[in-house]
């Protein structure tokens, strides 16, 4: 699982088009709570909607179908669902009263999780249908037209990566530069506060060639970048051409002689399926970027037995050590649970020295949340809310601090971006370094889904600013004057 939030913008806006453009057809706005895993999957629903004549839109107004793909991880990701579908019944009202239609579908792990019961809390919504059912969404909206709530939360063992269509090579392109591809789903770790294994269901990982040819098609539209995606994405085993299993690290060897790829990442990883193999990529590979999210969740060993994680506090840190040893300037990222049932000060104290001692370039914080369903949830001695928040704001300030250290200690450095978008101001682009950090350089918009060198000068919150080197004087000037923020 990961807690890096999803990076995308609405449809529309990334391919530059004024919403009015959009109208004329039947469109479908998708809003994506979650992981990046809901981001892969709306695309997914958009592809399938192609045949019955819809295009996405960010247009909540005018949209013909909204569908909400739903994130069931915390207690408030699921809460803020079904506010949204509060607003979405007078939209509904309103638009009945003018004679037109608005069907409402509710997809993703909420979903999953509820089904019918969303049906009874909120009657407008017309279907619901879990992240192992949108392949179906054609026939799933029939049903629902004719009136009646439709529930699909089975997992059929359809593949369904195979039958939604692929996207033509504009769209890829409209979806810009950098792509997720799903290669594993599901997780049988069953970590006792997770509802992934209940919500995403068992393991399985896409076979090598069905991945290679997503990949291939992605590359040939001109993505330079691509995440595969998986809930435990380490865990990846599928079948390889020669009949038998291949690891992360194989597919990404292959991965990597694809024409056009330039960078390969991956996310998100489980400390137990950290292999030999996949170091040996992070060591040998130029392709496979000095990144990692590997979430430790706690630095205490007894509440890490208690989370089932299958791992100690010690096995973590000798991880890091090999990762590092293997590409010493790789970038730790994490996740982390405070207030988990019975976790002591004690013991939170040693999440706060784990994290001391590994130095991450980025951490995922999250106060424990109770979920229906899961073994913690029914555990006594569950943390008090008032001390939960205020061990979150301690770990969020260390991690804050390491965050701005390492975004500091670029400074001066010259590093490779891929340049994704056009920036807040004219003349400038946004892009990303090789550790996954956001960087604002004054260049053209030619530049765009191109690799060039950029020498960082300072940094921002959440970014870094450089210029390039291969840049006239002047037009870095320009940048300076551009008043960023
Ligand atoms: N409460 C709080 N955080 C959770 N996560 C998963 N389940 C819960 C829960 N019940 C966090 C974990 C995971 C990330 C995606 O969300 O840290 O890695
Ligand atoms: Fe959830 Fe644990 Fe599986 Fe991650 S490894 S998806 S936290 S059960």
């Amino acid at each position: 699982m990961d807690g890096n939030p999803s990076r995308r913008e609405p449809a529309a806006r990334r391919r530059g088009e004024s919403t009015a453009l959009v109208t004329a057809q039947k469109s479908v706005y998708i809003k994506t709570y979650g992981c990046q895993m809901n981001v892969y999957d709306s695309d997914r629903m958009t592809d399938a909607l192609v045949p019955l004549g819809y295009r996405e839109t960010d247009s909540l107004d005018t949209a013909d179908l909204v569908i909400l793909n739903t994130c069931h991880i915390r207690e408030k990701a699921a809460e803020k669902v079904y506010s949204e579908l509060g607003r979405l019944r007078v939209m509904k009202e309103e638009r009945a009263l003018e004679g037109r239609e608005m069907l409402v579908g509710v997809a993703g792990c909420v979903a999953q999780a509820e089904g019918q019961e969303i049906l009874r809390r909120a009657p407008s919504v017309d279907m619901v249908f879990g992240p192992q059912s949108y392949h179906r969404l054609p026939e799933i909206m029939e049903r629902a037209r004719l009136g009646v709530g439709v529930v699909e939360t089975d997992f059929d063992g359809d593949d369904k990566f195979e039958v939604v269509p692929a996207p033509a090579r504009q769209a890829i392109r409209a979806r810009g530069v950098t792509a997720f591809l799903t290669v594993q789903e599901g997780c049988d770790k069953f970590c006792t506060f997770c509802v992934v294994p209940y919500t995403r269901g068992a393991e399985i990982s896409r076979p090598v060639g069905k991945v290679l040819a997503e990949a291939e098609r992605l590359a040939a539209a001109g993505v330079r970048e691509v995440t595969l995606l998986g809930q435990n994405v380490n865990g990846y085993h599928g079948e390889g051409p020669d009949g038998r299993p291949w690891g992360l690290g194989d597919l990404l060897r292959r991965l990597a002689e694809v024409p056009g790829l330039d960078r390969l990442r991956y996310t998100t990883s489980h400390p137990r399926d950290m292999d030999a193999d996949l170091l040996a990529v992070h060591r040998d590979l130029p392709q496979v970027m000095p990144y990692l999210h590997l979430p430790v969740q706690s630095g205490s060993d007894r509440i890490l037995d208690a989370m089932n994680r299958r791992h100690t506090r010690d096995d973590y840190l000798k991880l890091v050590a090999r990762i590092r040893a293997a590409r010493p300037d790789i970038a730790l990222t994490s996740d982390f649970i405070v207030g988990f049932p019975g976790e002591t000060e004690a013991e939170f104290a040693e999440t706060l020295s784990l994290v001391e001692e590994v130095g991450f370039a980025a951490a995922y914080t999250f106060k424990y949340s109770p979920r229906p369903g899961t073994p913690a949830a029914s555990l006594g001695d569950q943390v008090d809310e008032a001390v939960g928040s205020e061990r979150l704001l301690r770990l969020q300030a260390l991690v804050n601090r390491q965050q701005q250290a390492f975004s500091a200690s670029m400074v001066g450095r010259t590093l490779e971006v891929l340049f994704e978008k056009p920036g807040r101001y004219p003349g400038q682009l946004i892009g990303r370094s090789p550790y996954l950090q956001s960087v604002v350089v004054a260049a053209d918009a030619a530049r765009i889904g191109t690799i060039a060198r950029v020498t960082i000068e300072d940094i921002r919150p959440n970014s870094l600013m450089g210029h390039l080197v291969d840049a006239p004087a002047e037009a870095v000037d320009v940048a300076g004057a551009g008043g960023w923020s």
